[in-house]
């Protein structure tokens, strides 16, 4: 079915809880009615919504925003050592993370719990404990409008990298994610390097898929702002990516300074969030934007109230803290609209 909103406040529909009017929201369930939504619906720019979980909204949206909504998963094959499913860009994310926990099936549980849709995994290739969607996504469906075909990708074509993928670029606003395909395997394969994971999964006893999603939704509760509770987009910045040198410079100065190895062997990967809280602004607030006081990377909106344009104007604030202290560039992750 298809449902079209017209005029309406987006504050419910986005994660840090900003208030902005959209001109115009589509929303549908079956992948077959794209075609007549492109022909019917749409005469100008567009864009796509998932849970809004990721993206900031800084200004009114004339563009029409399109929501899946299908959250279908079907088998596609099964044997002996693992499982494929294709799943529905509208499902919750950690709606799929639970039912492959449930099955047995391993290769998602240290992505329990990130806010989003199914839809929005591989845009930004979500991850978090040493994992990321990557590491299970086979194919990616998706509709462009253009020609008004459907198109399956390969992963090995979308260009994965960290938090990166070909959707944030060549294919940015060409195409709709319909569905995503996983691979999940039914050997045990836990991976728990990541702190104190394997700490906090012996004290449930032991690695199972079970221990290892309650462990992780566990530190994610201690550590990150619930969206519903204070309005949030996870890490607002991205996790800097620097020349070997520049980082050996600044562990000669903070020989504590977390760093961990990049894709490319000459570079290192920092972490936003200690940069931030070494500049003091852990917790830290103005107007209705902060810092959170437990994770330094995620901003918030502290009363409710913030607007986008304040929120961005708080981030600027931020990134050049660190710039001056650090002569760093930190990236926002979340997407800026
Ligand atoms: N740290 C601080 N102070 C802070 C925050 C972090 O000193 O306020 C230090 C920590 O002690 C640790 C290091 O920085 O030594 C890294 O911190 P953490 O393990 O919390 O992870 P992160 O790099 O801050 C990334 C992801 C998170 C993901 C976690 C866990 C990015 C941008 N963020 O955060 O993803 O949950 O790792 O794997 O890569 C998200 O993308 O929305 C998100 C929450």
């Amino acid at each position: 079915m298809v449902q079209i909103f017209e005029n309406i406040d987006i504050s419910s529909r986005n994660s840090f809880g900003v208030h902005q009017q959209a001109a115009k929201i589509i929303e549908f369930d079956n992948n077959a009615e794209l075609s007549d939504i492109f022909r019917n619906h749409i005469d100008g720019q567009w864009l796509v919504m998932g849970g809004g979980n990721n993206i900031l909204f800084t200004k009114d949206i004339e563009q029409t925003i399109i929501h899946p909504r299908n959250c279908d998963i079907t088998i596609v094959a099964d044997d002996s050592i693992g499982t494929t499913i294709r799943v529905g860009a509208g499902l919750e994310w950690d709606e799929l993370v639970e039912w492959a926990v449930e099955r047995n099936l391993w290769g998602l549980e240290n992505l329990s719990l990130i806010p989003g849709k199914v839809g929005a995994a591989p845009v930004q290739n979500i991850g978090a404990y040493g994992a990321e969607a990557k590491d299970c996504i086979t194919n990616v469906e998706m509709y462009s409008p253009q020609s008004d075909n459907f198109i399956t990708l390969a992963a090995e074509h979308c260009s994965f990298g960290y938090r990166e993928s070909v959707f944030k670029h060549s294919l940015k606003g060409r195409v709709i994610i319909t569905a995503v395909e996983f691979r999940l395997s039914k050997i045990e394969s836990p991976k728990l390097n990541y702190g104190d994971l394997c700490q906090e999964v012996e004290k449930r006893g032991g690695a199972t898929l079970r221990n290892i999603r309650e462990a992780i939704c566990a530190i994610r509760r201690s550590k990150l702002p619930d969206p519903a509770q204070t309005g949030n987009a996870g890490s607002f910045f991205k996790n800097p990516i620097v020349e070997r040198a520049v980082a050996e410079a600044l562990l000669a100065q903070y020989p504590n300074m977390p760093h961990y190895p990049a894709a490319d062997p000459e570079k290192v990967k920092l972490a936003a969030g200690w940069l931030i809280d070494q500049c003091g602004l852990k917790g830290y607030s103005e107007g209705n934007v902060g810092v959170h006081s437990r994770q330094a990377l995620v901003l918030i909106n502290t009363t409710g109230k913030a607007s986008g344009a304040e929120v961005i104007a708080f981030a600027r604030k931020v990134q050049s803290t660190v710039a001056e202290k650090f002569s760093i560039e930190i990236d926002t992750e979340v997407n800026i609209l």
